[in-house]
C-alpha cells in the first residue's frame, strides 16, 4: 500500500477500506508516514468527508493505536459521561456522584482544563490530597466497592488521535465533522465503558456554536458508539453563558457541593438530570426519564449524593472534610465587584470571553504546561434575564494579583450586554439523541 494511492483516492471522492484506514493510522502513529502526507489526507478528507463506515474505522484505529482499558472485573454496565467543554461546567461533579449513590457504576476518564474550558481533574484536585494517578487495579476496585472511580487519561490512550490532532490544530483542519466525532470517540471508546452519554454543548462558549453543528456531531458520535456496541446517548445543551455561577476550580468545587445539597442553579441542575436520565434509562436503573428525575431528586434529598462525593473523595487520597466545610477552601487576597453601567435587563454573557477572564486571572491553562491558580474564579451575580440597577454588582472576582483582577474586570463587563428589553427564555436543553 502507498500513502500516495489513498490522498489521491480520498482527493477524487474515493471511499477508504477498513485495511487502508488500518494501514495508515497504524503507519502514521510509528512514523512511517510523514505529517505532510497525513496533512493531505486530512485536508482531503475536509473537501470529501467520511462515510459512516470509513468514519467508524478511523476512530477504531485510533481506539486500538495505544491502551485500551479493560473493565470486565467490574460487574454490571458501567457508565462515563462526556462534555464537548464549556465554561463553568461542573456538571460531572455533581452527576457522578449521584448516579454512583443510585447503584450505576460510574467509571470515568476526565481530561485538565485547556484554554477558557475548564477540566474536572483540576476541580478535583482542589481537596488537597486527591489524585487520579490511581493503578487500574484500585480504580477497578474503587468502582466495584463504591460504584466511583474518576482517573486521568493514560498517557498511551490512542496515541494516533494525540498526533492527528496536534496536527489538525496546525493545518485548519480541525473543524471536520467525522474527523472531530472519531477523535472524541476514540478515547471514550478505549476507556472501556459500557454506557456513554455525551454532552454536546452550543453557543458562545461551545466548540459548536451553531446548534445544527451541535446535533450533527451528536448524531454522529451516537452513530459511531453504537455501532461499536456501546449503549451510546448525547444530549445537546446550552453554552451560550456560563453553567451555573461559578466559575473558576475552588469556586466551582463549592458550587457543585451546594448543588448536592439540593441549593444547585437551576441552569446546572437542569442539565445534571437531563444527562443523569439518559444514564439510568440506559443502564436499566429507570424506566423513563420521568422516574429517573425523582430518583435523582431524592438522592439528592437523603443527603446520600453528597456523602458518595465525600467517599469518593476520601477513596482516592482528598482530604474529604472539604465536602462537610466549603469555608477550608483557600480564599484568595483580592475581591472586586463588576458593577453594571445602566439599569436593564442581562441579555447576554459570551461565555468564552468569561472563560478567558478567568484564565487571566490564571485560573485557566494557556498551553498544557501552565501552572493555574485553583482558588481565582468569578461568580455571577446576574444571569441571562435578571433585571439589574446601575450600580448593582453583576459579578465578584476573586483574584490574587490586582493588576490581572482589572483585565478580567474589562473582559467581564465587555462579556455582558444589557439591554432595556428582556431577552427570551434560552432553553438550556435542545435536544436528546440516540434513545
Ligand atoms: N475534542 C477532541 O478531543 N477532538 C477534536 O477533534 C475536537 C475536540
Amino acid at each position: 500500500m502507498r500513502m500516495y494511492d489513498l490522498i489521491d483516492k480520498k482527493k477524487n471522492g474515493g471511499i477508504l477500506s477498513t485495511e487502508e484506514m488500518n494501514w495508515m493510522i497504524e503507519g502514521y502513529t510509528k512514523g512511517d508516514i510523514p505529517d505532510y502526507q497525513m496533512s493531505a489526507m486530512t485536508m482531503a478528507i475536509c473537501f470529501q468527508g467520511l462515510n459512516d463506515k470509513e468514519t467508524l474505522d478511523l476512530t477504531l484505529a485510533m481506539r486500538d493505536s495505544g491502551d485500551t482499558m479493560d473493565l470486565s472485573a467490574i460487574q454490571g454496565l458501567k457508565a462515563d459521561k462526556h462534555s464537548t467543554g464549556g465554561v463553568g461546567d461542573k456538571t460531572s461533579l455533581v452527576l457522578t456522584p449521584i448516579i454512583a449513590a443510585l447503584g450505576i457504576p460510574v467509571a470515568k476518564m476526565s481530561g485538565r482544563g485547556l484554554g477558557h474550558t475548564g477540566g474536572t481533574i483540576d476541580k478535583l484536585e482542589c481537596f488537597p490530597g486527591f489524585t487520579t494517578g490511581i493503578s487500574e487495579e484500585t480504580f477497578i476496585n474503587n468502582v466495584n466497592h463504591m460504584k466511583l472511580a474518576i482517573a486521568g487519561q493514560t498517557a498511551n490512550l490512542a496515541p494516533a488521535d494525540k498526533k492527528l490532532y496536534a496536527l489538525r490544530d496546525v493545518t485548519a483542519t480541525v473543524d471536520q465533522m467525522s474527523l472531530i466525532a472519531s477523535s472524541i470517540m476514540s478515547k471514550k471508546l478505549a476507556s472501556g465503558s459500557d454506557i456513554i452519554v455525551l454532552d454536546v454543548k452550543t453557543g458562545s462558549g461551545a466548540f459548536m456554536e451553531k446548534e445544527e453543528d451541535a446535533k450533527e456531531l451528536a448524531e454522529t458520535m451516537v452513530r459511531i458508539g453504537n455501532m461499536a456496541g456501546k449503549k451510546t446517548a448525547a444530549v445537546i445543551t446550552d453554552m451560550d453563558q456560563p453553567l451555573g455561577n461559578a466559575v473558576g476550580n475552588s469556586i466551582e468545587v463549592i458550587e457543585a457541593i451546594d448543588s448536592l445539597s439540593g441549593k444547585g442553579p437551576k441552569d446546572l441542575m437542569e442539565v445534571v438530570y437531563a444527562l443523569g436520565a439518559s444514564i439510568l434509562v440506559l443502564s436499566g436503573g429507570a424506566k423513563d426519564r420521568n422516574e429517573a428525575i425523582a430518583k435523582m431528586q431524592d438522592c439528592i434529598a437523603s443527603g446520600k449524593a453528597k456523602e458518595k462525593l465525600a467517599e469518593f473523595v476520601e477513596a482516592q487520597g482528598g482530604d474529604a472534610s472539604y465536602v462537610w466545610d466549603t469555608a477550608q477552601f483557600p480564599a484568595t487576597e483580592y475581591q472586586v465587584e463588576v458593577l453594571a453601567s445602566e439599569d436593564g435587563y442581562i441579555s447576554r454573557i459570551n461565555a468564552k470571553e468569561i472563560g478567558n477572564a478567568c484564565m487571566i486571572l490564571g485560573g485557566g491553562r494557556e498551553t498544557k504546561e501552565s501552572i493555574i491558580d485553583l482558588s481565582v474564579g468569578i461568580y455571577l451575580n446576574k444571569k441571562k434575564g435578571d433585571f439589574v440597577n446601575t450600580g448593582e454588582s453583576i459579578a465578584t472576582i476573586y483574584a490574587n494579583d490586582k493588576d490581572k483582577a482589572q483585565i478580567a474586570l474589562n473582559r467581564i463587563q465587555n462579556a455582558y450586554r444589557i439591554t432595556k428589553e428582556a431577552p427570551d427564555p434560552t432553553a438550556m436543553i435542545k435536544a436528546f439523541c440516540g434513545e
